[in-house]
């Protein structure tokens, strides 16, 4: 029997070795093998990219299709589990379609890297203040690569902490098309030990800040009311459900658990597009929450609010959607465009930069949004979700390949959602030729 332990020199295993052992250890059936471990150029790729790699878990990739941003016309690649986010993002972007689709700002790829230091007498504090330039040298002299493509140093904040006197140095970086994290963290770890010689202080830390405040992009939509008739469901006024998606907006403004439940479903769309071009999904949600926060109060990252008519459609009110976040993304470095999965994804969307790239993802997570609360306040979710349910249901019954769509089909249609329905209907259309 395994006890369940791998050794401790796993790590300086190689990879085969450090298979074997797993596969020795927890004896995992095939089709899990298969699933992490199939592809061995995947896996070498893996092994360079992570320590102690095994394989590669293959998320599943889609592309939400159809969206008009800025007025160019993108499909979206899409990395998530959750069934219903690129069906939900697609239909969005078509019914978004009918106002002229979704509009975008962003700011630059401005960042900052922390250095916190003790004992820095006030007298050290002015003389940093002097040498803003000569530490500016330094940092672009580490960087030259930022500084040739146009970024670099922008100079620096200081600031103290009240209770233990800290003085944080906040190096005001622009990193261009990366996303930043490595060039801060360099940058900052080189001008240490200048900054604690003019000083006098003692570096604790040097790391950069995720919260990238001043990397902000956003995105609006504006849609005449009656475009919303078609998603009117249950014989639904178009006005009706615009007045509920506003409703909607302003419950979760008032209510701070829905707000976290509102900017989740925010999150299935900007962290699926984050995920498939392997940007730092973690630096995203940590940064898109802490400004959700930022009030002291947890709110929505996205409002809708009903305007009255314009030129084209006198009269007619329209229904206006609007998200602002900080999206440090970058269009190159670390596993952005090293790995083949990610250059795809990049390819997909036309290889942007990485202000270009935070921008859709902005869209992305207010169509996300969009379709999420429009389905909330009309049919609810669950009624979408279940066909997912069945599907999956048929595929745990056995069914395939084109088997999969049929057997969900019955399974929906007769309204029998249990794993033994589906073993019967996927028995009963086989025996019927019909699978
Ligand atoms: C589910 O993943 C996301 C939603 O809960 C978002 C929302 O409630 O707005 C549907």
């Amino acid at each position: 029997m395994s006890l369940g332990k791998l050794p401790e020199k796993f790590r300086k295993l190689d990879l085969q070795q450090r298979q074997e052992q797993v596969r020795l250890t927890f004896n995992p059936e095939q089709e899990e093998w298969q699933a992490v471990a199939a592809d061995s150029g995947l896996s070498d790729l893996a092994d360079i990219m992570v320590e102690s790699a095994i394989g590669s878990l293959p998320v599943p990739l889609g592309i939400a299709t159809g969206f008009l941003i800025d007025g160019e016309k993108l499909s979206i690649p899409m990395a998530v589990e959750e069934p219903s986010v690129i069906a939900a993002a697609s239909y969005a972007a078509k019914i978004l379609n009918q106002g002229g689709g979704l509009s975008t700002w962003g700011g630059q790829s401005l960042m900052t890297a922390q250095i916190f230091l003790e004992g820095a007498a006030p007298e050290g504090e002015h003389q940093l203040r002097r040498r803003e330039e000569q530490i500016g040298t330094l940092v672009d002299r580490i960087q030259p690569g930022m500084k040739a493509r146009g970024g670099g140093f922008r100079g620096f904040e200081l600031s103290r902490l009240p209770e233990s006197d800290i003085l944080v140095v906040g190096l005001r970086i622009d990193v261009r098309d990366a996303m930043g994290a490595n060039a801060l963290n360099t940058a900052a770890e080189g001008v240490k030990s200048e900054i604690e010689s003019l000083s006098g202080g003692r570096a604790v830390m040097c790391i950069l800040s995720n919260a990238a405040r001043e990397r902000r992009s956003g995105a609006r939509f504006s849609l005449p009311v009656s475009k919303l008739s078609a998603a009117a469901a249950a014989g639904m006024e178009a006005e009706e459900v615009a007045r509920r998606i506003v409703l909607a907006s302003r419950i979760a403004e008032e209510d701070e658990q829905r707000a976290i439940t509102h900017n989740k479903g925010i999150m299935n769309g900007i962290s699926a597009l984050v995920l498939a071009t392997l940007n730092d999904t973690r630096a995203v949600e940590a940064a898109a929450h802490a400004w959700a926060a930022r009030s002291g109060r947890y709110q929505p990252l996205s409002t809708y609010r009903l305007r009255g008519g314009s030129a084209e459609s006198v009269g007619e009110q329209l229904l206006e959607g609007t998200i602002e976040l900080p999206l440090a993304v970058g269009s190159l470095g670390g596993a952005v465009g090293f790995h083949p999965a990610s250059r795809l994804a990049l390819r997909v969307l036309g290889f942007p930069g990485a202000q270009r790239l935070a921008r859709i993802a902005a869209a992305v997570g207010l169509a996300q949004n969009f379709a999420a609360v429009l389905a909330l306040v009309t049919g609810g979710i669950q009624r979408g979700h279940m066909k997912y349910h069945a599907a999956r249901l048929a595929y745990a019954a056995g069914a395939r390949g084109k088997e999969v769509r049929r057997v969900a089909e019955a399974v929906a249609n007769e309204g029998q959602y249990s794993p033994e329905a589906a073993a019967g209907i996927l028995r009963r259309l086989r025996r019927e030729g019909k699978a």
